[in-house]
C-alpha cells in the first residue's frame, strides 16, 4: 500500500532533520522535505535517511508560492509540519528583513498553498488532512524569578525573532477561525542537540572550547533558558502532529530551567572529562564576559502540564544525560562540525546528489 504522505519545511535545520531522521525510523511516513537550504540547512544532517525510499528532499522557498502549489499537486500530501523559518535571535537583531520575509511572508505563502489543496480535496481527505506549525516559547516573552509560560500566556514578543514567529502564530490562529483551516500550534522551549548550527549557544561553546577559543557569555551569564533535547521534541511533535486537538496550541518542556552561566560550566566539566586540554588546564578559564545582547531576555520556562495530561508526552532525557550525548555527538562528529564551519556542507548535495543545473 501507498505510504501517506507528510510535508515538512526546514528538514534540513536542527530539528527538522531530526523529526525526519525519528519519522523515518519510527513511523510509516512517507516525508516530502522542504526546504530553501539556507546557511542554517544542511543536508548532510540526513545522509543516514537520503536514500531512504520514503524520503524526497525538494529544495525550495516557503515564500514561492506557484512552487508550493505545484508540490501539493503533485504528492497529494496528509499534511504538513511547519518548521521552516529564520531562528537565531541575534541574527534577527543585526538583520531582520529575512525574518519578516521567511517567518511572516513564508507562512503565510505556505498557509495560501495548503489552504488552496485542502479545499480542493473531496470530504474525507480534507477530514484527515492537517497542518501543524512549529513555533517557540519565545513569543511569550520574558519571565521574572517566578511563573511559567502556559498555552494561555498573553503575547509579548521582545526581539525581531519572537516578533516574526507571533506574527506567523497568528495568522495560523487566523486561518483556523475565520477559515476553518485544521490547524494545530505548539510553542516549545529551547532545543539542544546533535546537528544544531554552532551559532547557538551551546553548540558555540563546545565548538569554541575544543578550538581553544574564548566562550562568550553575554552580560552576566544570569539569563535563565529552559532546555530541551532535541528528541524529545521531535517526538511531541510526532504525537501533537498525528494526535492533538484541532485547533489548540500545546506547549513543550523539559523543565529544565539553567542559567546560561550553568550551562557552560557543565560544558566545560563535560569536556575536561571527554576530552581533556593538551596543557591539562580546565575548559573553564575560557570564559569571557561580553557585552549584553539588546533586548535580552531574561527567563525562559515552559508550563508543559498539557501535553504530558491530554497527549501523555513526558522528556526522556534529562539535562545531565541529554548534555553528555550532545557533548559525545560533537566530539564524535568533527567533521560535521568541520564543514559546517568551512562553508563546505553547502556543496554536499552537488557531491552527494549530482550537480544542480
Ligand atoms: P534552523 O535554523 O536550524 O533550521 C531552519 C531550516 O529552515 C533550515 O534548514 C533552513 O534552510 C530552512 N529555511 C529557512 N528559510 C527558508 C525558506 N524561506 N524556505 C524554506 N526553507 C527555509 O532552525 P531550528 O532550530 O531547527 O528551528 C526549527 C523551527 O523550530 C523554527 O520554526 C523555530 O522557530 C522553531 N523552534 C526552534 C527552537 C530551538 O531551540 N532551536 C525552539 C522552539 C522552536
Ligand atoms: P541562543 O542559543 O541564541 O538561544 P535564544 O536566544 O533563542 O534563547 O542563546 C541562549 C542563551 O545564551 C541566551 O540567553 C543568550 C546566551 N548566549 C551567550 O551568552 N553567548 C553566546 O555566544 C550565545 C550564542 C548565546
Amino acid at each position: 500500500m501507498a505510504h501517506p504522505t507528510l510535508f515538512i519545511t526546514g528538514g534540513a535545520g536542527f530539528i527538522g532533520s531530526a523529526l525526519i531522521r525519528l519519522l523515518i525510523a519510527e513511523s510509516d511516513w512517507r516525508i516530502v522535505n522542504i526546504d530553501k537550504l539556507t546557511y542554517a540547512g544542511n543536508l548532510e544532517s540526513l545522509s543516514s535517511v537520503a536514500n531512504d525510499p520514503r524520503y524526497v528532499f525538494r529544495q525550495i522557498d516557503i515564500c514561492d508560492r506557484p512552487a508550493l502549489d505545484a508540490l501539493f499537486a503533485e504528492f497529494q500530501p496528509t499534511g504538513v509540519i511547519h518548521l521552516a523559518a529564520e531562528s537565531h535571535v541575534d541574527r534577527s537583531i543585526h538583520g531582520p528583513g529575512d525574518f519578516i520575509q521567511t517567518n511572516i511572508t513564508g507562512t503565510f505563502a505556505l498557509l495560501e498553498a495548503a489552504r488552496g489543496y485542502w479545499m480542493s480535496l473531496d470530504d474525507t481527505a480534507k477530514a484527515g488532512f492537517r497542518f501543524h506549525h512549529v513555533s517557540t516559547d519565545e513569543v511569550y516573552g520574558s519571565l521574572g524569578d517566578t511563573g511559567l509560560f502556559t498555552e494561555t500566556t498573553a503575547y509579548q514578543p521582545n526581539s525581531p525573532y519572537s516578533a516574526s514567529k507571533a506574527a506567523s502564530d497568528h495568522l495560523v490562529r487566523a486561518w483556523h477561525h475565520t477559515y476553518g483551516f485544521p490547524v494545530v500550534t505548539t510553542n516549545c522551549s529551547n532545543n539542544y542537540g546533535p546537528c544544531q548550527f554552532p551559532e547557538k549557544l551551546i553548540p558555540l561553546m563546545i565548538h569554541n572550547a575544543v578550538s581553544g577559543k574564548p566562550l562568550p557569555i553575554y552580560g552576566k551569564g544570569d539569563n535563565i533558558r529552559d532546555w530541551l533535547y532535541v528528541d524529545d521534541h521531535a517526538r511531541a511533535l510526532r504525537l501533537v502532529f498525528e494526535q492533538g486537538k484541532l485547533g489548540e496550541v500545546y506547549n513543550i518542556g523539559g523543565h529544565n530551567e539553567k542559567t546560561n552561566l550553568e550551562v557552560v560550566d557543565t560544558l566545560c566539566a563535560l569536556l575536561d572529562e571527554l576530552k581533556p586540554r593538551a596543557d591539562g588546564k580546565p575548559y573553564r578559564e575560557l570564559k569571557t564576559y561580553v557585552a549584553d545582547r539588546p533586548g535580552h531576555d531574561k527567563r525562559y520556562a515552559i508550563d508543559a502540564t498539557k501535553i504530558g495530561a491530554e497527549l501523555a508526552w513526558t522528556p526522556q532525557e534529562n539535562f545531565e544525560t541529554g548534555l553528555r550525548k550532545t557533548v559525545q555527538w560533537y566530539l564524535d562528529n568533527t567533521e560535521w562540525v568541520a564543514h559546517v564551519v568551512s562553508g563546505e556542507y553547502r556543496n554536499w548535495m552537488d557531491t552527494n546528489y549530482g550537480a544542480r543545473t
